[in-house]
């Protein structure tokens, strides 16, 4: 099995969809790689393909003080990786074929942290990683056993929390709340 510094290098130099012309940079992961705690966005957005790690423009400031506050972890605590490793144009979703294509990058990342806890953020990571089309709406509020003991806990993209205000904070602090018991129960 090859390590995930192996795996990350592998992953920068990736070429497997068109997405690869049009990135600054692959975007593999930040934080511990030891963490029981794992977070899953969806894709790169303008900030995080020029500086390299996910969720470092405003959403990540938001996602990153909301895990503060509810679990008391700050972002060395936890591992933060994205669905897609690249940035899709002018932040449009993912394809089918791009998810295809980069997903065992994401499937290695899990397997190699070994994570407790997935904290999926919003519709294309939930989905992605549950297999169904249900949205988020109905999916999170409870914890879904995933594979190996992991369980998962859906919640908003905090891009949605950012434009829809204090209810959808308040329903991800209550999603925070559960991924924490969910690590220690
Ligand atoms: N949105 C995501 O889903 N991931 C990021 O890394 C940044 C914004």
């Amino acid at each position: 099995m090859p390590t995930l510094a192996e795996i990350e290098a592998e992953a920068k130099v990736c070429v497997a969809c068109p997405l690869a012309k049009g990135r600054t940079q692959v975007v593999f992961a930040r934080g511990d790689p030891r963490a029981d705690l794992m977070f899953v966005g969806e894709a790169p957005g303008r900030d995080e393909d020029l500086q390299g790690e996910p969720f470092v423009g405003r959403s990540g400031k938001l996602l990153d003080r909301l895990i503060a506050e509810e679990i008391g972890l700050d972002r060395t605590g936890y591992y933060v990786a994205n669905t897609l490793k690249c940035r899709p144009p002018g932040n449009r979703d993912p394809l089918p074929e791009e998810t295809a294509a980069c997903r065992h990058w994401l499937e290695s990342q899990i397997e190699l942290v070994q994570p407790k806890v997935i904290v999926t953020l919003g519709n294309f990571a939930t989905r992605s990683l549950l297999n169904t089309t249900e949205g988020i709406t109905r999916l999170r509020g409870r914890v879904h056993p995933f594979r190996d003991g992991i369980v998962l806990v859906p919640t908003f993209h905090p891009s949605a929390a950012l434009r829809g205000g204090g209810a959808v904070v308040a329903d991800m602090r209550a999603d925070l709340i559960r991924a924490k018991r969910a690590l220690s129960p």
